[in-house]
């Protein structure tokens, strides 16, 4: 671990390698070992697939992020007003665009400002981090770069009363369940009893419109599925040639999520110099790089409350596409990890 004092009012420790890896590849490895061959969706975020992501928000097919925006704005000064003063810590802030409105609202109230954001891109969190810093006077910013996991395990003391987890954007639809219960349950004991949880959560909706957010037209987030071969070119010294490999997404009505592949363009093999691994392809075969769930609130809302977490408010858009879910960790919850 290595902590970096940049300015007075920002710190950052790097808890991981430059984009979260666990550097020894082994989920690499069991990843392209399996039957249907998957890697871990976080390899997607090195900078550029941070950008790239970015990108993907700003396309008209990408209505989550656009979406989620919208309920925010309405939604933060109520946020702020339940929840009191409270430093926020952002898991996966990436570019914290929606941090803002909250950052906004507490400034509104004349709330300290503290944020906490955790993100596998190092590069990410610096700039956004920088972005903050000149827009708000009293910002206070702790960042992590780093699995979540790391980053749970490192968080410092409370400096405000208390404090409101935040995992905007869907990003609990990228765990299977067995994933999000482990993941709940290390949130879950990372937090106090009375304190809050903020859950960005996508909506069940027609296969058309899923589909269409992640076959965009202009072709994004095939670029962004493939820079997740570049990466691990660039990170395990892999050889991928990533005009071998075709993005393939489509909905898995059963599942409820969406299945983000790469499809092998032939029969081929890809070594792993760094890993002493070598791994075959048959043509047509995939690797499944992402799923990503969408959600029956009231499902998603018994699953939080199995953990100890009641609703406190829900919004969703007119469509009711997204949702936004406030949790509050029960008082008389027990407390087994603090
Ligand atoms: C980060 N996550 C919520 C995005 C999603 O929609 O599951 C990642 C993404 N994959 C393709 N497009 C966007």
């Amino acid at each position: 671990m290595r902590v970096v004092k940049e300015a007075a009012r920002f710190e950052y420790t790097r808890l991981s390698g430059p984009a979260g890896e666990t550097d020894d590849g082994g989920d690499v490895i069991a990843g392209l070992s399996g039957a249907q061959k998957t890697l871990p969706c976080r390899y997607f975020y090195d900078d550029r697939g941070s950008a790239l992501f970015e990108k993907i928000c700003e396309l008209d097919e990408y209505y989550p992020s656009r979406t989620e925006r919208g309920i925010l704005e309405r939604a933060a000064p109520e946020i702020a007003r339940l929840t009191g003063p409270s430093e926020l810590v952002e898991l996966g802030s990436g570019n914290a665009q929606k941090t803002r409105l909250l950052l906004d609202a507490h400034a509104q109230r004349s709330h300290p400002l503290r944020f906490l954001p955790i993100d596998v891109s190092e590069g990410m969190l610096k700039a956004s981090a920088r972005e903050l810093l000149s827009l708000y006077e009293d910002l206070h910013i702790q960042g992590f770069s780093g699995t979540y996991e790391q980053a749970f395990a490192a968080l410092p003391p409370r400096s405000s009363a208390s404090r409101m987890l935040m995992f905007l954007g869907g990003t609990i639809g990228n765990f299977d369940a067995r994933e999000r219960d482990v993941f709940l349950e290390s949130a879950t004991s990372a937090m106090a009893p009375g304190e809050y949880f903020l859950i960005g959560a996508d909506l069940h909706k027609d296969k058309d419109i899923l589909e269409a957010a992640y076959n965009d037209s202009q072709g994004v987030t095939a670029e962004f599925n493939l820079n997740m071969l570049r990466h691990l070119n660039r990170r395990f010294g892999a050889n991928f040639v990533l005009d071998r490999f075709a993005h393939h997404a489509f909905y898995n009505i059963d599942r409820h999520w969406i299945e983000m592949h790469l499809r092998s363009l032939g029969d081929q093999s890809v070594v792993f110099k760094d890993l002493g691994f070598e791994v075959t392809f048959k043509a047509e075969e995939t690797i499944r790089t992402e799923i990503s769930g969408k959600f029956d609130l009231a499902a998603l809302t018994a699953e939080f409350a199995a953990k100890g977490w009641e609703k406190v408010a829900a919004w969703t858009d007119d469509r009711g596409w997204f949702a936004v879910v406030l949790f509050r960790l029960r008082p008389d919850r027990i407390v087994t990890g603090q």
